[in-house]
């Protein structure tokens, strides 16, 4: 068993090695052209990722804002055509092959941080074949995320307000939600979209096989505003709503009925062990913050 421990580790460290080497390489490349000459270029020219990150600093106003759909949309519009090779990343690399690991243990995702700051961030996440990241909720959250290669299973709910729902009495740890999506995506596919009460703002990924994606928080997670990440365990059910016979002395009663809303009871619990990720360092495509280089960089960014 323990022998079986280290191999997996060391398996997984290759695979994270494997991506190192590949965004080191493009460092490498980029730090012997002259910085200036660069910016200057990137700026007639900008990368999809430069366009992207642009577009986000229009776009993304700060906390307690959510963009409008024309801004969604065009963000969307984006992200849609972007691929692996716009965040320096190949599909040919080994670690998107799925012979290339084994189903021992539990696969890890990677994550690597872009660029982030109060109003957004920009981070890659790296899944093998049957990673998982649980259920987690957004708080106050406008989130695109980009499925850049792989297929992905997601599902995911919002918040039901129970308040006024005759004969619903809550549960003192669960809490009702709404089912929005319970499906596979293949990439090349459209952009989700989830909002702070609406588009499935809890949900969980499943990597069907090697999968990369890049997700655009806006604004980041930040415990220091009490907007940490919670995760939940779900106990999903049918159309509950429509049944007042759910509640019978405390008890999880069900009385299942047909319809095409579905329901779950949504409970938090402590991150759970296939939540933690290992974190690399971004030596893939830069971005350039034009106002900070112009000297008018907000004074919050
Ligand atoms: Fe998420």
């Amino acid at each position: 068993m323990k022998t079986e421990l280290n191999l997996m580790e060391r398996e997984r460290e290759t695979v994270v090695g494997h991506v190192r080497k590949l965004i080191r390489k493009k460092k490498l490349n980029n730090s012997n052209n002259n910085n200036k000459k660069k910016q200057t270029k990137m700026m007639k020219r900008p990368t999809m990722l430069q366009r992207l990150f642009m577009y986000c600093q229009k776009l993304f106003k700060g906390l307690g804002t959510v963009p409008s759909p024309d801004d969604v949309q065009n963000l969307c519009r984006i992200l849609d055509v972007m691929t692996p090779e716009d965040v320096g990343l190949s599909r040919d690399l080994q670690f998107f092959n799925s012979a290339f690991l084994s189903d021992r243990g539990i696969p890890r995702v990677t994550h690597t941080c872009i660029y982030e700051c109060k109003k957004f961030s920009l981070t890659l996440l790296i899944f093998p074949a049957g990673a998982v990241i649980p259920l987690h909720n957004h708080p106050e959250m406008t989130v695109f995320s980009k499925l850049l290669l792989g297929t992905m299973h997601i599902k995911s709910y919002d918040w039901v307000d129970t308040n006024n729902l005759v004969g619903m009495k809550p549960l003192s740890q669960l809490r009702l939600a709404r089912l929005k999506a319970d499906r596979s995506f293949t990439a090349p596919c459209d952009t989700s979209v989830l909002y702070p009460t609406s588009g499935g703002n809890i949900h969980a990924f499943t990597a069907l096989t090697p999968c990369l994606v890049l997700d655009v928080l806006g604004p980041p997670y930040s415990k220091d505003d009490g907007r940490d990440c919670s995760f939940y365990v779900d106990f999903p059910c049918k159309d509950i709503i429509s049944s007042n016979s759910f509640l019978l002395n405390g008890t999880k009663t069900m009385k299942e009925e047909e319809g095409d809303c579905r329901y779950g009871w949504l409970q938090e619990i402590e991150p759970p062990e296939d939540a933690e990720m290992d974190g690399i360092e971004y030596l893939g495509p830069p971005v350039v913050d034009v106002s900070a280089m112009l000297g008018s960089c907000n004074s919050n960014m």
